[in-house]
This record gives C-alpha cells, structure tokens and sequence, in this order.
C-alpha cells in the first residue's frame, strides 16, 4: 500500500540543455510504468526548463535543498514557495553532501522540512551514517537522534508530505552498496522510531527509501525488502536508460 518513490539526485551535474535532453529522453523509457513515483532533482537553474519538459508525463520535479524562509534578505538562498513556482512538487533536504560539506545540522533539516511542507512541497528528508560510525556501531543512535532531530515537531498530517531516505554515507558514489539485509535493518529501525515518535499509522505509510550506489542490478533485491520502498539514486540516475530500469524494477 506505499508506493514506491524512485527518485534521481543529479547534484551539481549537467547543463541546462544536458537536463533537458535528459528528461526528454527518459519520458517514453517510464511512460509505462505503474504504481511508482518517479521523481528527477537538477539543479537550481535548471528545474524550471525541466519541469517545462515533463508537463503530461509521469516524472515529477524535485530540488535538492532549500531555505526556510519565503523571503527577505538571505542572499543567495532559495525559498520553497518560488521552487513550487518553479514546478517542483518535491525538494530534497539534508542530503548528507550538504550535512558534511555545507554545515547543515538536524536543527536546520528541521526548519526547511517545515518550511517545505508549509509551502505545499513534498520532503525528502535524507538520514545516514558514516563509516566511521558504523564501525563504532553507531548507526542505530546516530540514525535516531537525525529522525528525531530533522523531524522534531512535526503533525501526523505533515506525513503525507514527508518521505525518509536512508542513505548511509559509506555506500555514497563508492559502488559499495549496503547489502539488502544491512539495508532491511535500518529501514525497520527507523519504522519504529517514526511509531514510537508519532504513532503506528505514520510509520505505516510513511515511503523510506535508500540510497547508496542503487544501480540496475542491485536495485530488486533491494525493492524486494519489506521496509525499502524506493530508492533515492545518484550516479545512475544521470543516464536514461540506467535510470529509466531502475524506475521500472517492478515492470
Ligand atoms: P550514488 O547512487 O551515486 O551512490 O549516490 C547516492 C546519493 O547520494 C543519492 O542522493
């Protein structure tokens, strides 16, 4: 009963013309496919063009980070009412490249999942562990305090605007991918913390994904897993055809 989410984080990837071309190009590659969600994130100067490009289709638009305010003086930033004016439905927040190389904190995942919610966007709010701490066998606490910190105050009704991704950092751009077991574990783990911090029927619905080295051939054995309900891509998602078998793992 979730529907499963297959969303490609570009990052700081492709032009204005490669974006376009990109979508257009993986529009009658998923045209077909049923009962998934497929999402695309350029970048800032590219998401109005994009969205342009897949007005009809079955791809929607995300961004990869935001502000929490709607305006002001905060140059440089962007707010999540101009990205929906944009043609976004979704925005990517607390992706851990933004964690590690630009100071982001759960206090700040907080206040743009907030922010992105109240503005009618859909959050993918992205949690993870580094090496270092899975090592010390700190994921489990490292993975409850960024839930509880990044979603910290958040109505049961906000949930049906929140998606989780699971990415730990280890797995990120290496190839290494966590084993569909690893993977299964956190997923359950995060379930339940969502039950014990906002009740059974939240934790039910609400869409966890993963993320971390997702490729063509990996991508079943990972959908196939109970808690994993879509995956957040990085490499293959900037290729249509890598991406485009990813989004159809169920065709
Ligand atoms: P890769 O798929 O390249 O490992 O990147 C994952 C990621 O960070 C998606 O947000």
């Amino acid at each position: 009963m979730r529907i499963p989410v297959i969303a490609g984080n570009w990052k700081l990837f492709k032009t204005l013309a490669e974006s376009v071309a990109l979508v257009n190009e993986l529009k009658p590659l998923v045209a077909n496919s049923q009962g998934v969600e497929i999402v695309v994130a350029p970048v800032f100067t590219a998401l109005s063009r994009v969205s342009d490009a897949i007005k009809g289709s079955n791809i929607r638009v995300a961004a990869q980070d935001c502000y929490w305010e709607e305006e002001g003086a905060f140059t440089g930033e962007v707010a999540p009412g101009l990205l929906k004016d944009a043609g976004c439905s979704h925005v990517i927040i607390g992706h851990s490249e933004r964690r590690q190389y630009f100071g982001e904190t759960d206090l700040t995942v907080n206040k743009k999942t907030r922010a992105a919610i109240a503005a009618g966007l859909n959050a993918i709010v992205c949690v993870g562990e580094t090496l270092a701490e899975r090592e010390s066998e700190q994921t489990f606490s490292v993975i409850d305090s960024q839930i509880s910190g990044s979603l910290a105050g958040l109505a049961t009704e906000d949930f049906s605007r929140v998606v989780i991704a699971y990415e730990p950092v280890w797995a990120i751009g290496t190839g290494k991918t966590a084993s569909d077991a690893q993977a299964q574990e956190v997923h359950v783990f995060i379930r339940q913390l969502i039950s014990r911090q906002f009740g059974q029927s939240v934790a039910d619905a609400v869409r966890i994904l993963y993320g971390g080295s997702v490729k063509p051939d990996n991508v079943k054995g990972l959908m196939a897993q109970p808690d994993i309900d879509g995956a957040l891509v990085g490499g293959a998602s900037l290729k249509a055809e890598s991406f485009a078998a990813i989004a159809t793992f169920n065709a």
